[in-house]
Formats: C-alpha cells, sequence, structure tokens
C-alpha cells in the first residue's frame, strides 16, 4: 500500500516511522515533509489539493493522512473525495470543530455535551455586561484559527474588557478576533483524548498530557508543546467511561445529524472539574507532540487504523496498544518561541547502548538537510521519544536520547512528566 502524508512537523515524521515499520506499506510520500523525512519515504513539493489529488491518482496512493489543522479547514478532505480517494481527515464542514470556536461551543450546547459557560458576541456592550456577572478570572476566545494564542485568561475584569476591545477592533488577531467567546474559568486538569472516528464508530487512545509552557515547572511562554507523556495515570476507567459517555459518542451523533459525520482525530481538550468532564475545545488533528508518543505505543496496524476509519469499517477493528508508556521531550532552538535562530548543524552521537537503541528514537520536525548534513532550521526542532515499562523508564530513556543530540543554541524542558512522578 502506499500512503501520502500531508505536513512537515514531528507529528508527520512520526505518522511516517510507525507505518514505515508495518508491512502492509510499500511506499511513503510527504508532502512537504522535512529534511529528515526523505530517509522515511520520499518529499514531493506540491501544496495545491487539486494538484496533490492529481498525484495520489498517478502514483497509485492508497491513503492519505493529513498530519496539521490548515488544509483540512480549507477542505482538503472534500478535493480528494470528489477524486475518489481515500483520506483520512475532517470534512471542511466538521473542522469547523477546530476552525471555528463559536461553532464548537454552539454545538456542545445543542448537544448537552459538559462545557463551561458562555455567551458569543461581537459587541463590547454585551461582553462587558457578561463580564459583570462573571467571578474572575475571566476566559475570552478569539472565534477563528490564531496558531494557539487566541485566548486570553484575564486576572480581572479590566483586563478582560480589554482583551475584548482588542479583539473585537480587529487589533489582536485580526479577522479571527471579530467575533468572540466569553466564558467561565473552569478549575481543574486537563487531558488530551484522541479518538480515531470513521463517522459512527471510534478507537480512544490512551490520554496524553502535554507540557505548552517554554521552561521547567510550567514556567516561561506558552509554546506549540514541549513535550508530553501517555497513558498518563491523571486517568481512570471510570473517566474513561464518562468522556466517552458523555463527550465521545454525543460528538459522532451530533455531527451525523448535522449532516457532516466526524472522520479523522478527533482531539478533546478536556478540563478535569471535581472529577466532572468539560470540554475545554475540540482539535480536527492530532496534537503535536502527543502524536510522537501515541505512534509508537501502537502495536496493532497503525496503517489499518488510518485505513479503516476512511472506509467506515473501525467497527470491526480490534486496536492493539502496547503495555507501555512514552515520553516525548522536545529540542528547540535558541530563541523558540520568540523569534528564528541562526540554522546549525544537527549531531547526533552513534548510539551504542543496545537498550537505547530498541527503546529509543528520534522524531525530526524543524530540520533542512543540505549536502547530506542536518540543520535545525525550525522552532520546534526534534523530539526525543523513550519508551519504557513505567513513566520514569520511558522519561529516562528520552532523556538519554536527548543527550546524544548536539547543536548550537539546543533547548528543552528537564521536567517532562513531572505531573506523574509526583
Ligand atoms: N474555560 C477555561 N477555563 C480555564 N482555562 C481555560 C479555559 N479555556 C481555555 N483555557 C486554557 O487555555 C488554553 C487554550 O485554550 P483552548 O480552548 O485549548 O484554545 P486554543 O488551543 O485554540 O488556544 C487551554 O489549554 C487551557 O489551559
Ligand atoms: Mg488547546
Amino acid at each position: 500500500m502506499n500512503v501520502l502524508i500531508i505536513g512537515s512537523g514531528g507529528r508527520e515524521y512520526s505518522i511516517g516511522l510507525a507505518l514505515k515499520k508495518d508491512k502492509k506499506v510499500t511506499k511513503i510520500f510527504f508532502a512537504p515533509g522535512n529534511g529528515a523525512s526523505d530517509e522515511i519515504g520520499e518529499n514531493i513539493d506540491i501544496s495545491d489539493f487539486e494538484a496533490l489529488a492529481n498525484f495520489a491518482k498517478s502514483n497509485s496512493i492508497d491513503l492519505t493522512i493529513v498530519g496539521p489543522e490548515a488544509p483540512l479547514v480549507d477542505g482538503i478532505v472534500d478535493v480528494f473525495k470528489a477524486y475518489n480517494l481515500n483520506i483520512f481527515g475532517s470534512s471542511k464542514l466538521a473542522s469547523q470543530l477546530e476552525g471555528s470556536k463559536i461553532f464548537m461551543k454552539n454545538f456542545l450546547k445543542k448537544y448537552n455535551i459538559p462545557t463551561a459557560s458562555f455567551i458569543e458576541t461581537n459587541f463590547l456592550e454585551v461582553a462587558s455586561k457578561f463580564i459583570d456577572t462573571l467571578s474572575v478570572p475571566i476566559v475570552i476566545k478569539a472565534d477563528g484559527l490564531c496558531g494557539g494564542k487566541g485566548v486570553i485568561i484575564a486576572q480581572d475584569k479590566k483586563e478582560a474588557k480589554d482583551a475584548v476591545k482588542d479583539m473585537l477592533s480587529g487589533e489582536s488577531f485580526g479577522k479571527a478576533g471579530l467575533s468572540i467567546i466569553v466564558e467561565e474559568y473552569l478549575d481543574g486538569y486537563e487531558l488530551s483524548v484522541f479518538a480515531i472516528c470513521d463517522g459512527e464508530n471510534y478507537k480512544l487512545l490512551p490520554a496524553a498530557q502535554d507540557h505548552k509552557r517554554l521552561l521547567n515547572g510550567d514556567k516561561g511562554p506558552n509554546t506549540g508543546g514541549m513535550g508530553a507523556y501517555a497513558p498518563t495515570p491523571l486517568i481512570d476507567e471510570k473517566l474513561y467511561k464518562e468522556i466517552e459517555e458523555k463527550v465521545v459518542k454525543p460528538t459522532l451523533k451530533g455531527m451525523k445529524e448535522n449532516g457532516m459525520p466526524y472522520e479523522g482525530v478527533l482531539f478533546m481538550g478536556l478540563m478535569i472539574v471535581k472529577g466532572e468532564v468539560k470540554v475545554l475545545e475540540y482539535n480536527v488533528r492530532f496534537g503535536d507532540p502527543e502524536c510522537e508518543v501515541l505512534m509508537p505505543l501502537i502495536k496493532s496496524s497503525v496503517f489499518d487504523l488510518f485505513y479503516k476509519a476512511t472506509n467506515g469499517e473501525l467497527e470491526s477493528l480490534d486496536i492493539k496498544m502496547r503495555d507501555e508508556y512514552g515520553v516525548a521531550v522536545v529540542i528547540s532552538s535558541q530563541n523558540y518561541p520568540y523569534k528564528s535562530s541562526i540554522a546549525s548543524e544537527i549531531i547526533v552521537d552513534e548510539i551504542i547502548l543496545e537498550e537505547l537503541k530498541q527503546n529509543a528514537h528520534i522524531s525530526y520536525a524543524g530540520v533542512s538537510k543540505e549536502d547530506g548534513k542536518l540543520y535545525a532550521t525550525g522552532g520546534r526542532v526534534l523530539l526525543c521519544i523513550g519508551i519504557g515499562k513505567s513513566i520514569k523508564e520511558a522519561r529516562d530513556r528520552a532523556y538519554l536520547m536527548a543527550g546524544q543530540v548536539h547543536f548550537a543554541g539546543k533547548h528543552y524542558r528537564t521536567d517532562i512528566a513531572y505531573q506523574a512522578l509526583r
């Protein structure tokens, strides 16, 4: 089987790595891929959806997997389906679950899925009035995609109203902020849960926890994610059951009723408040770095999982997970997330320790290749992933691996998975 992976990050690299180990897969293409993905497959430089669909047709691609949200929200799945191609991802309509927070919140309300109480508006007066009824902190969210920066947690009412004003005037986020959500603050702990969906059926993957802040102890600015681990002990059978009954099932049923059956990855950003689950948001793709720890934990065929999801055949699939843990440590460049850094060569020491060879690997993200040498050119450069019988063992292996990687300005957190090891 031939597979085309859309995207260029560590997430897409890790999907490629998992597929390369799958006996069913013959050839992998990345569009556009990165400086290291050409060692797993072939990079192609096409971004236009019609041109990609034509490429898939003429290269007998059996399955296309879409990594990032932007092409999903822009309708790549609809184009491929019009060509009768198998593609794993959500349709343009269904991608509104991530593309519009107002769509998402109204959907949650309509189907009685637990979430923070809220209003949607484009008027400062309406927002101000609602803010006056809330206790602090207060959460303000821009409607559209803001690259993970469109949420303000205001510590007092003035800050909340100022944030509203800046969003509605277009100053903060342009068009994405012209409509907003104002919502109640939820106090609890966060979980990311992923379901692979075929429109009707789903398979849950183990819950993961990511680390958004740049520095140890969850300090410093927000980033795309500095590390993740899975499965997290912060969830038990009872909570999984509650998530399935109160979130996953009503979401799939509701999306189908709305005429936009949900296919692809349903990423549920959840807040657990006193044992009760509330939906913070949905994303329509894997989290990055969560994907990098989940892929190697899947024991059964990763190809089957994605392929069957595109054919409405998930119900008959028995997905098996390894009885192990994964920890991913992101290694970023010097000036991340503020500005780009000077490209520097990446050297990885030869891995001699057999234990490390077997239970750790690198997922490449922001890298490019020149004259056969790898250079750190992006913000998040690569991830070191450790697998082990315990979170501690997995973490120790991830950090051993991180010690084998060298480039100028290398930065990483040293406390990934601390929540699980306290
Ligand atoms: N109602 C809320 N109460 C408490 N924290 C929140 C709330 N909504 C969002 N957050 C925090 O803000 C982060 C970003 O919000 P989210 O809805 O996930 O938007 P996005 O990922 O699109 O920026 C969440 O991960 C969470 O930490
Ligand atoms: Mg989020």
